[in-house]
């Protein structure tokens, strides 16, 4: 009989570490993997309306075979509930359910509830607990994992958040069943990018694996969950706070991604993990640009990118603004340091590095080439 797949990795953070539990099925298990870090019998749960429909009977089974009742709150599905108004709502649910501070609330959906319930979490009673169960594949290899939570305001994405890690994270791959493709072909290009930032060998993987994964082979999605959050944890307990560097370099893609968000509205014109494939194909080509890197590489990520249907260039965006635009979305970086913007480059395929001497003109001028194609 065939072994089903599994996977924990620790994450080794100082004085918080904390276990991600890697299964096909763990959403069943849930009340028994949740036994030990839950000590009332009622316990919060945060999602959104679409997991709702497709998972909460099947939760509300997993935690009533444990013993517990769940407490639901089911906000609207989307990055704008990412917002002051929605956190004021998480807030006052959890102390509405008289949540104390070694309590837990499960934190049941994508990057959006996330970070949201993360964020709720780090500041009732000034820090309570929470358990991510990730239910994209994006949360799945990089959101619910580091503990970075946040909220977006008028003035910007994630502008707005603190650093406070949860409990414990149960990602199973059987939740990504009832996620839209064009979902999980963005959460993949996050998948691509520990190949590119220092694990070569997990990119030429990806080359072999990354259609069947976004398919929905089983085994290449715990295999691909695994090596991404093992990369994850090796970065975040190095830098958890993003203080010397390391950190910075699971922002590869980002730059030129978020400036591509910010140019298309964050709509769903071009969903954030579009972006980063994007933003991470732009810097491979800006890289061979600037003489650091073997155009063959870029050219073979390009074509991975367009073998699983995930963006390469910016033709079939249909921008209507020059380079300039694009790179003075950057100036609002979160990355921005003393008025100079660290960018992430690759010198090969898993070989990023952070540059902290590129001229915002030169990038303004590679982007007006790059609109032309
Ligand atoms: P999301 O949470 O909006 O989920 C995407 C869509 O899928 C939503 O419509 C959601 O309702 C739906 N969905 C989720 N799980 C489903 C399931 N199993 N079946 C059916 N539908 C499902 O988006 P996301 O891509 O998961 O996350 C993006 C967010 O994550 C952004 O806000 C981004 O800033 C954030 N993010 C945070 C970090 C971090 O380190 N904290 C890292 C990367 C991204
Ligand atoms: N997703 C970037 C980070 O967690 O640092």
């Amino acid at each position: 009989m065939a072994m089903t797949p599994s996977a924990t990795i620790s994450v080794d953070i100082a004085g918080a570490p904390y276990d991600v539990r890697i299964a096909p099925g763990l959403i069943d298990r849930l009340g028994h993997e949740v036994r030990a870090f839950v000590r009332k019998d009622t316990v919060p749960i945060v999602t959104d309306t679409h997991v709702a429909a497709h998972w909460r009977l099947r939760v509300d089974a997993a935690l009533g075979a444990a013993g517990f009742t769940a407490q639901w709150l089911v906000l609207p599905a989307g990055e704008s509930t990412k917002s002051w108004a929605h956190l004021a709502q998480v807030v006052d649910f959890l102390i509405g359910q008289d949540i104390e501070r070694r309590d837990r609330v499960i934190a049941l959906g994508g990057g959006v509830i996330g970070d949201l319930t993360g964020f709720a979490a780090s500041m009732v009673k000034r820090g309570c607990g929470f358990i991510q169960v990730p239910t994209t594949l994006l949360a799945q290899v990089d959101s619910s994992v580091g503990g970075k939570t946040a909220i977006n305001t008028a003035a910007g994405k994630n502008l707005v958040g603190a650093f406070h890690q949860p409990a414990l994270v149960l990602a199973d791959p059987d939740t990504l069943n009832t996620l839209p493709a064009r979902e999980t072909r963005a959460g993949y290009a996050e998948v691509v990018k520990y190949g590119l930032i220092d694990d070569a060998d997990f990119f030429v993987w990806c080359e072999a694996h990354g259609a069947s994964l976004i398919a929905g082979d089983s085994q290449a999605r715990v295999t691909a969950i695994a090596r991404s959050v093992a990369a994850k944890a090796r970065i975040v307990a190095a830098d958890e706070k993003e203080l010397t560097g390391t950190r910075a370099l699971l922002n590869l893609g980002h730059t030129f991604g978020h400036a591509l968000e910010a140019q298309t509205g964050f709509s769903s014109r071009l969903l954030h993990g579009e972006g980063v494939a994007l933003g991470m194909a732009l810097a491979a080509r800006f890289s061979v640009r600037q003489g650091l890197m073997d155009a063959h590489d870029a050219a073979r990520l390009d074509a991975h990118l367009r073998t699983v249907g995930l963006p390469a260039t910016l033709g079939g965006l249909d921008l209507d603004c020059d380079g300039r635009q694009l790179a003075d979305h950057m100036l609002h970086d979160k990355k921005m340091d003393a008025g100079t913007l660290p960018f992430l480059l690759m010198r090969g395929i898993g070989q990023t590095f952070l540059a902290r001497d590129i001229d915002l003109q030169d990038v303004a001028a590679f982007l007006d080439g790059e609109l032309c194609t």
